[in-house]
């Protein structure tokens, strides 16, 4: 048997490091093209948002609120899931360029909420019952312990060494690229975008529309 034949497969536990020659050059050419839509939270103008808001009825502020705390602790549960329950198990390093990217945009993720809350709560008390969302609001709680449930499934996993191992794997990957990255959040994203619509919080649909980018390209490389 070849050197090439003894490489390990996509899902076949190891860590490959070579790159050439290249086992998954698709994985690497979605890495490079992640690399184009680099965006910063700087760039976002949130200023014309502030005016907005008061603008807003007692309801939609706090749909607004509730939003912005669910995608700020959304994006954290998915960062924390490529890292604990992706990366290990996926052996090939074009892909694991791949995931470091997405690391990174999810990092970018969390700063533009975090940055959001603390603009639209300058009220300490606000922003910190905001960010508890994930523990106190009912609706934010049930999605949150949905991510858990299937992160829990394969935290046990230091390998993926037989059939039901590549299930639980499986389930965790298709759960959080189509539920979480795809129904959780392009559901949230159509609240901004009917804001957007009345021509309200232009700061947050533009870095909305970055962040949308990004999930496609997640939920695609999944
Ligand atoms: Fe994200
Ligand atoms: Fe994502």
């Amino acid at each position: 048997m070849s050197t090439e034949d003894q490489k390990k497969m996509l899902l076949d536990p190891g860590f490959e490091l070579t790159l050439r020659p290249m086992r998954y050059p698709s994985f690497y050419d979605r890495y490079r093209d992640a690399i184009k839509n680099t965006w910063t939270v700087e760039e976002v103008d949130l200023h014309s948002d502030v005016a907005d808001l008061a603008k807003l009825s007692e309801g939609e502020r706090h749909m607004i609120g509730r939003l912005v705390a669910f995608f700020a602790t959304g994006d954290s549960i998915v960062a924390n899931n490529v890292v604990l329950s992706l990366y290990k198990h996926i052996n090939s390093p074009e892909a694991r360029l791949y995931l470091s990217r997405q690391l990174f945009e999810e990092a970018v993720h969390v700063q533009f909420y975090l940055t959001l809350l603390d603009t639209y709560l300058p009220d300490p008390e606000d922003r910190n019952a905001a960010f508890a969302a994930v523990e106190n609001i009912p609706s934010i709680a049930q999605k949150a312990q949905f991510c858990f449930k299937y992160m829990n499934a394969v935290d046990h996993i230091d390998s993926l060494q037989t059939k039901e191992d590549r299930r639980a794997f499986l389930l965790n990957l298709i759960c959080f690229a189509a539920c979480v990255e795809g129904l959780f959040f392009y559901g949230a994203f159509a609240y901004v975008y009917w804001f957007r619509s009345r021509g309200l919080l232009h700061g947050l649909a533009t870095g909305t529309n970055w962040v949308f980018r990004d999930e496609s390209m997640h939920m695609d490389f999944a």
